[in-house]
Order: structure tokens, then sequence, then C-alpha cells
């Protein structure tokens, strides 16, 4: 038997620190944990009542490849109604997670070999699934006093230094938070035109911003950008595995026969019921009232605890903290803190195999009492600085 190369993509490491958490709690710890980024909530009421009766009345056989009529509408008319974007249904793909949308998004749009330039430290998934379709991941560093975000003169530079055919960005992003102004996202789409680079934008976050910096949809400067999104995150609906693009008319057709291979359709039950997550803004908006009162607890109380360096949280659920004045060994850190506070935490190198090991992620998703006792638990660590 022979194993592919494409095949040897790194593992999550936030899946390991999940599954040691798991472990200390079955031993009988109560563990906080701040390491996965997923809600605490279930999908809204309102898409869990859809579901039931879809249920018991519809077949819910396969659906169209590029997703139900009535979903693609409702998502088309979201783009009117957030950002005065006019956007037809056609447009609209229906995907399994922003994950399905990223795999049709990288195949409709690149041969193997292409080069894709990204941000890093990043969403570990960019890169694995590059790598597993033989595609190159360019990695642009901008570093801290840019908040670890892609900017536009850093893609000039690497453009001008590199062969480049694509570009990814997301905003805010994972595992940062941090976010792209809308002038700046508009920069990054001059240069992208400039030098012929597809612009693919990840915006699973949007929704889930803290006011520091204005959300702003690559569409409204690009409209031949590719634009991925999810009902995971913001709609709070995980499990449902269930996400859209939207794309530029010309590639939709490849698109639909690339989904039509892959995936058939996307589970049909999910997306009869999501079409009601646009109306639960009440329930979805007192979800993120949460998570704007843990972000407070965190921001005001890790400097307090020892995690002096923080990347702007301007979005998402993340505050990463450049730990260099404490390890040089991030994984060991987490594994401390797991041990001796009982909080499970993510070590960088998930994010940035190279640089990783000097940075963590603290997801603020759970609970708001959690926070305020990992503070607690955090101070007690006394972590020494170097
Ligand atoms: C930045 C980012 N993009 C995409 C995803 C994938 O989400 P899903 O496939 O559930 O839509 C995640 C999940 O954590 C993420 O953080």
């Amino acid at each position: 038997m022979t194993l592919s190369r494409r095949g040897e993509v790194d593992p999550f490491i936030v899946m390991d620190v999940m599954q040691a958490a798991n472990q200390r709690e079955a031993e009988g710890h109560r563990v906080i944990h701040m390491e996965v980024g997923q809600p605490g909530t279930p999908a809204p009421s309102l898409v869990r009542d859809e579901a039931a009766h879809a249920l018991t009345t519809d077949k819910l056989g396969y659906a169209e490849a590029l997703g139900l009529p009535a979903l693609r509408t409702r998502i088309a008319r979201h783009y009117g109604e957030a950002y005065g974007a006019e956007i037809s249904p056609e447009q609209v793909v229906v995907t399994s997670g922003s994950s399905g949308g990223f795999q049709l998004a990288f195949l409709a749009a690149f041969d193997a070999g292409a080069r894709i330039a990204l941000a890093m430290p990043a969403y570990p998934a960019y890169r694995n699934i590059l790598k597993a379709l033989d595609l190159t991941m360019v990695p642009i560093r901008t570093g801290a006093a840019a908040g670890y975000q892609m900017t536009a003169q850093a893609l000039d530079r690497a453009a001008r230094e590199t062969k480049l055919d694509g570009v990814l960005i997301a905003s805010p992003a994972n595992p940062t938070g941090a976010m792209i102004s809308p002038e700046e996202i508009e920069a990054i789409n001059d240069v992208a035109r400039r030098h012929s680079l597809t612009l693919i934008s990840d915006e699973i976050y949007h929704r889930l911003t803290y006011g520091t910096v204005p959300e702003a949809t690559a569409l409204a400067t690009n409209r031949e950008a590719i634009v991925i999104n999810s009902f995971s995150k913001y709609y709070s609906m995980t499990g449902w595995r269930i996400g859209w693009m939207i794309v530029p008319e010309p590639m939709v057709r490849s698109i639909e026969r690339l989904a039509q291979n892959l995936f058939i359709s996307v589970p049909t039950l999910s997306q009869i019921a999501a079409i009601k997550a646009f109306n639960a803004t009440a329930e979805l908006e007192r979800n993120f009232t949460v998570y704007m009162a843990n972000r407070e607890i965190l921001m005001a109380g890790l400097p307090a605890s020892g995690f002096r360096r923080l990347a702007p949280s301007d979005g998402a659920f993340y505050i990463y903290a450049d730990v260099s004045d404490l390890t040089d060994d991030s994984e060991a850190l987490c594994k401390r803190i797991l041990a001796e506070a009982n909080i499970a935490v993510t070590p960088g190198t998930d994010f940035d195999p190279k640089q990783g090991r000097s940075t963590l992620r603290f997801s603020f998703a759970g609970p708001t009492d959690h926070m305020a006792e990992a503070i607690d638990r955090l101070k007690k660590l006394q972590l020494v600085h170097a």
C-alpha cells in the first residue's frame, strides 16, 4: 500500500488539546474550554422548529447541487440588507460549511501548482486544503504591528518578488480576531487586480465584530472576488454543516459541475432550516452580547494575568497572545495551563507552525462566568516573565 504525499497534511492541534481536556474532565477535573472555536449555543429556535417541521412534511431528498433556490434567493437578499450590495441568486452557491466552499473555490479558480498568498498565522485548514489539492501556500508575515493581517503593501511586495495566482484574506481572522479596514480591503483588491490575482475572502466571522473596525465585504470593491461565508459562527449552526459562497457568474457552471460530482448536494434538512436563520436576529444578537461581555473580561483580565501582548480582537471570538516573554514552547505552556489551571487553550503552532511557538489563542465563545473564573485561575498560575 502507498500513501499519497498530498494526504500528509498537519492534524488540527486544537482537536488534540480538546481530547486532553476531555480526558482531564473524565478524571473529575472541572475544565474551562477556551480551545475550540464554536458557539456554546445551539441553532436559533426558529431554525430548530423549521427543521422539526420539515422532518415530518418533506421527503428530504437530494437538493440542487448549487443549493435550494429559496435559500439562494434569501442569501442574495441578505447582501442587499447587510451591505447594500446587489447580488443575483445565480451567484450564490450553498456549500457544506465554508469548508466545502474552500474546496470548490480552490478547484474552480486554480490549477495544480498555483500559488496563493495567505497572511500568517491563519486558520490551519487553509494551508492543509491547499496542500491536499496540490496548491502552494505563500505565507505572508506582517507581524504584530499590522495585527498579523494581510496588507496591500505586503501583497504587492510578494507579487513582485514571487509568482502568485491568488490571495486569500479573512476579516475578522482566526486566530487573531484582527480585521482589515474597508480602505485596506479596497487597496488589497487594487493590488490583486494589478497583478491578476484571484481574491478569495473568508467572511465567516462577519456580524461578530466589536466596533473597532467597520465590517466590509470584499464584494463592495471587487465584483470578481469569491466570498466565502457560513452559518457556523454568528448563526450558531456548526454541526448543521452549511455555508455559502458568492462567486462571479462566469464561475458558476464550473462550480456546479464540481459540486455535483464531489458532494451531489448539501443536506436538504439544513438548507430548509437555514432560511429561517435570517429571521433569528433577536436571538443571535443575544448570543453576541455574551461574546461582547466575555471579550471585555478577557481584554482587561489577561494582561493582569501575565498575557501582556494581545493582538487587536476586533471580531470573531478569539484573543491571540504573544507569549514570547513567557516561553518559546507554546505547546508546553498550554499543557501546563491545562494541568495546573484546568483551562484548555490552543497553542499558536496550530496556526503558524514556524512562529506559533511563542503565541496562544484563547477562544471566548463559552459562557461569561467561565471567562471570569478563567482569569482567576490564570492569575493564580503566577506566570514568570523573561
Ligand atoms: C476562519 C475560518 N474559516 C472557516 C472555518 C470553517 O467553518 P465551517 O466549515 O464550519 O463553515 C472556520 C472554523 O473554525 C474558521 O475559523
